[in-house]
């Protein structure tokens, strides 16, 4: 086989200082703390390592017990295993500063970040990632300007503040959030997270598409039949049952993550690869998706709630009963969707999508079901199995194409065979990184290929509103439940009605 080709590299980025707002919580724990450690990586990785990471929080904590904390974190999370010397390097760039609640908290923040830049000999490059909640998100960047923190776009040092999904908890939420933070920064220097588009095989959609000469002629109604796309947690609510109750699976996955599946797989070729061509081709994705409307809510929305089951061998509660879930909660952990795409490509093809947790395994996969050779030949007699494209997104990053051959031996016997392409032998001894990393890097970098923009954001909730207005009106699909560890509501199956299709396990 030929060498790779590097189509774009990494670039060196400016020094800056990352203020982690939120920074005691548990994704900068778990997430990000880690990640910006693999991103340092002893001074081999992509981050200068002339930077500054400033936590900021409610919690009280001093400079040393949050570099302990990271460190916990770092053990037990990281991507790479943590060497003692790497860690002291990093360690060292980590700074915390308590306050984020306390009035005079932003004016404490200015000041410690204009004395750290100076002792430091930082250039003024600020990022905010702002680990908070969404109703905390307006509150935030206003105090943030109120005190001179956000420079100017045309600045000659930058600002950029990141928000982490959920943006909003439904439209006009999304809007107010999206509405403050156009008052106060240019679109230049917001960063949208939707963790989803820093993963390795979500990236790797667009080069399966365009870098290669046999999907793009297959890809449409002509030739693929159906689409589903799964996305499987074994996990239940866990610890985040304050946050995820009053939220559930639409919000939390489909929102976001799940229509960034579906837009990077349907869009069309972008005319280039910069942000904006590849924004654009997915809104236009976005706008071509039918609204649910409430007379079809049961045809096309399926809800669930997961009752009490075996998950991995073990005994696990039903959602009801979890820590910090209402008793009266209506808030769904499951949800199956059929989608339509009104445009000239995809018109008349069914997306099925479902996500959902306590699920049997954790996995996501698209699976591309083509249609049906005609009947005549070796499908004369007999239904022959499909050909299917298996994009597996994880674990076990790779691809499956399910594809008929003679079997040998004087008989003519037809078999499906399957030609797997799996990530971990095919490119072994290469980590993915992490994808926390590559977004972080992006920011660094002021590269905003793999964030949403303001309009996909409203596009995406205006679909998903649709659905809870649906939802609430009489007639509207009930919550079904599921016992943990199976494969979600008996309604789900009823979701698609083709004859002899049916859901596959990803
Ligand atoms: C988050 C959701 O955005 O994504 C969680 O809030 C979910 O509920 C998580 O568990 C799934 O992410 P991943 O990367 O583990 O598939």
């Amino acid at each position: 086989m030929s060498e790779s080709l590097t189509v774009q590299r990494i670039r060196p980025t400016p020094p800056s200082t990352i203020v982690i707002f939120g920074a005691s919580g548990d994704l900068a724990q778990r997430k990000l703390l880690p990640a910006l450690y693999n991103l340092l990586d002893c001074g081999g990785g992509a981050m200068p390592q002339n930077s500054a990471i400033l936590g900021f929080a409610r919690t009280q904590m001093s400079r040393e017990q949050f570099r302990e904390t990271a460190r916990s974190a770092a053990d037990k999370y990281s991507r790479l295993k943590i060497k003692d010397d790497c860690w002291r390097a990093f360690a060292d760039q980590l700074d915390y500063l308590s306050g984020l609640d306390a009035p005079d908290g932003f004016q404490r923040l200015r000041k410690h970040l204009e004395e750290t830049e100076k002792t430091r000999g930082l250039p003024p490059n600020r990022i905010y990632y702002l680990s908070i909640p969404p109703s905390a998100i307006n509150d935030c960047v206003a105090r943030l300007a109120d005190v001179g923190l956000i420079a100017a776009p045309q600045a000659p040092h930058f600002t950029r503040v990141v928000v982490e999904k959920p943006i909003g908890h439904d439209l006009s939420s999304a809007l107010s959030i999206n509405a403050t933070l156009r008052r106060h920064l240019a679109e230049s220097q917001i960063f949208r997270i939707d963790h989803y588009l820093g993963k390795e095989t979500v990236q790797n959609l667009m080069v399966l598409r365009f870098a290669n000469s046999i999907f793009e002629r297959l890809w449409g109604n002509r030739n693929v039949d159906h689409v589903q796309i799964t996305v499987s947690e074994s996990e239940g609510v866990g610890s985040r049952a304050g946050y995820y109750d009053h939220s559930g699976a639409l919000r939390d996955m489909v929102q976001n993550h799940i229509l960034q599946l579906l837009t990077m797989l349907t869009m069309e070729a972008p005319v280039s690869l910069d942000a904006a061509s590849i924004r654009d081709s997915k809104i236009n994705v976005l706008r071509a998706i039918r609204p649910v409307r409430a007379e079809e809510s049961r045809s096309m929305t399926v809800r669930g709630r997961y009752g009490a089951g075996v998950v991995d061998g073990k005994p696990v509660p039903a959602y009801l009963d979890e820590k910090g879930v209402a008793r009266d909660s209506r808030t769904e952990t499951y949800v199956a969707l059929k989608i339509l795409i009104d445009n000239w490509r995809w018109s008349g093809v069914p997306f099925y999508v479902r996500t959902g947790k306590r699920l049997p395994k954790r996995a996501s996969s698209i699976i591309v079901r083509f249609k049906d050779v005609p009947k005549i030949l070796f499908n004369r007699e007999s239904q022959l199995a499909p050909n299917r494209l298996t994009i597996r997104i994880q674990p076990d990053e790779g691809f499956e194409f399910d594809i008929l051959s003679k079997q040998p031996g004087l008989d003519v016997a037809i078999r499906p065979v399957r030609m797997n392409l799996s990530y971990a032998t095919e490119f072994s001894g290469q980590t993915s990184p992490d994808a926390y990393e590559r977004l972080l890097i992006d920011i660094m970098d002021g590269d905003h290929t793999l964030f949403p923009s303001e309009e996909y954001v409203q596009k995406s909730w205006q679909l998903v509103q649709g659905i809870l207005n649906a939802w609430a009106e009489d007639g509207a699909p009930p919550i079904e439940e599921y016992p943990a560890g199976s494969w979600g509501p008996a309604g789900a199956d009823a979701l698609i009605t083709e004859p002899g299709r049916s859901w596959r396990e990803p």
